[in-house]
C-alpha cells in the first residue's frame, strides 16, 4: 500500500456552535482525496485542506451520474476516544454499489485507514456533545473527461466530514409520511439497492410535494403493483404489528441499511419477533382498522430512528401510537445511540475503535 501524503491546513476554520449543527452544513478542516486510472488503479491518497475541487466541464458524472456514496458517523466516547460504528459495513456496500453502477471497487483495509486516518486528524471537529457526532461522507465520482456512454476510466474518490446535530430539527418526535403513488423510487433490477446520487436526484421531486402538502417524507411503494412498501422517504421502514417488528425483505430494489440491519440484530437479541418479508400498504392500513398497527418507524445513518406518528394513504389518514414516539421505537434509539456514543455495553461487537 502506497504511503498516505498528508498535508495540514494552516488555516483551520471557526467550528461552529453545537446548537446550530443541523445536517451536513458544516465541514471540517480536512478531506481525503485519491485518484484512479485503469493503468494505476487506485494511487496518490492524499489528506489535504477541505476545499472546492476542479473537474472537467466534460467529466462523466457530470453527465451520466456515474457515483456511488456512503453515510457513516464518528463519535467521541467517554474517554475521548474516537468510536466508528460499524465501518466494514458502509465498506463492503460501497463496493457492492460500486459494482453496480460499473466503478473500480476499492481496498477495503485502503479504505477503512483512510477514513480513520482523516478522523483523527479532524478529531477537534467531532462534537462534544453526545446526541451530535461526525458524519462522514465517503463518495466516489467518474472524472474522465468524456461524453461517450460508458463505464469512465478515471475516478477520484473523495471523503469528507461534517458535524451535524439531529436530522430533523425535530429531533425523536415523530413525522407524518404519506403514500406516493404516483412515482416510485426504484425497481428491481435498477439502482434502489445501491446507494448512488440517482436515487436520490429522482426522489427530491415527490419530496418535496410530500412538504408542500404538510408531510415530512413519503412512503415509497414497489416499482411494479405499487402495493408493496418499500422505504421511507431516505430511509428503511419498519412496523410493529401484534407484537410482531415486520420490516419489508431486501428484493434488489430497496437499500440495505446498516441501521435496518442493526435493529434487526438487536431486536432478535431482545427475544422480540423480527420478520423481513413483503407487506403491502393494504395490509398496513388493515392493521391499523383492526388496532393491531402499534409503531412505525425509519431507520438511517443520519436520523437512526425515526418514528412515524401519521400516515396518509389516497383519502385514508391515520395516526400511530396516539402520534407518540413508540415503546420499541424509544428503546431502539436509546440503545443504539447510547452503543454508538460508547455509553452503553456493545453485546453485537459493533464499535470500532
Ligand atoms: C441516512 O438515513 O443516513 C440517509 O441515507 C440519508 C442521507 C443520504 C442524508
Amino acid at each position: 500500500m502506497e504511503q498516505l501524503q498528508v498535508i495540514r491546513t494552516n488555516q483551520p476554520k471557526h467550528k461552529p456552535n453545537e446548537d446550530e449543527l443541523g445536517f451536513g452544513k458544516y465541514f471540517s478542516d480536512h478531506m481525503f482525496v485519491a485518484e484512479y486510472s485503469s493503468e494505476k488503479g487506485w494511487h496518490d491518497s492524499r489528506i489535504i485542506p477541505y476545499g472546492p475541487i476542479s473537474l472537467d466541464p466534460s467529466a462523466m458524472v457530470l453527465h451520466y451520474g456515474q457515483e456511488v456514496f456512503e453515510g457513516m458517523k464518528a463519535y467521541r466516547g467517554a474517554e475521548g476516544d474516537i468510536i466508528l460504528f460499524r465501518p466494514d459495513m458502509n465498506i463492503r456496500r460501497m463496493n457492492r454499489s460500486c459494482d453496480r453502477l460499473g466503478i473500480p471497487q476499492v481496498e477495503p483495509e485502503w479504505l477503512l485507514q483512510a477514513i480513520s486516518k482523516l478522523v483523527e486528524i479532524d478529531h477537534d471537529w467531532i462534537p462534544q456533545r453526545v446526541e451530535n457526532s461526525l458524519y462522514i461522507r465517503p463518495f466516489i465520482i467518474a472524472t474522465e473527461p468524456c461524453l461517450g456512454v460508458r463505464a469512465s476510466q478515471e475516478y477520484k474518490l473523495i471523503i469528507i466530514t461534517s458535524p451535524v446535530g439531529a436530522y430533523y430539527s425535530s429531533g425523536l418526535a415523530p413525522v407524518s409520511i404519506y403514500v406516493e403513488d404516483q412515482y416510485v423510487r426504484a425497481v428491481r433490477g435498477g439502482t434502489g439497492e445501491a446507494k448512488t446520487s440517482i436515487n436520490y436526484a429522482s426522489s427530491i421531486k415527490a419530496q418535496e410535494e410530500a412538504k408542500r402538502q404538510g408531510y415530512s417524507q413519503v412512503l415509497w411503494l414497489d416499482g411494479v403493483e405499487q402495493r408493496y412498501i418499500e422505504e421511507v422517504g431516505s430511509m428503511n421502514v419498519f412496523f410493529k404489528v401484534a407484537g410482531e417488528v415486520i420490516t419489508p425483505e431486501l428484493n434488489g430494489s430497496i437499500l440495505p441499511g446498516v441501521t435496518r440491519d442493526s435493529v434487526i440484530m438487536m431486536l432478535k437479541h431482545w427475544g422480540i419477533p423480527v420478520t423481513e418479508r413483503k407487506i403491502s400498504v393494504e395490509e398496513l392500513f388493515e392493521a391499523h382498522q383492526q388496532g393491531k398497527l402499534e409503531e412505525a418507524f425509519g431507520t438511517g445513518t443520519a436520523a437512526v430512528i425515526s418514528p412515524i406518528g401519521a400516515m396518509k394513504w389516497e383519502e385514508q389518514s391515520i395516526e400511530i401510537n396516539g402520534g407518540n414516539t413508540g415503546e420499541i421505537s424509544g428503546r431502539l434509539y436509546d440503545t443504539i445511540t447510547g452503543i454508538q456514543q460508547g455509553k452503553l455495553a456493545d453485546p453485537l461487537n459493533w464499535r470500532h475503535l
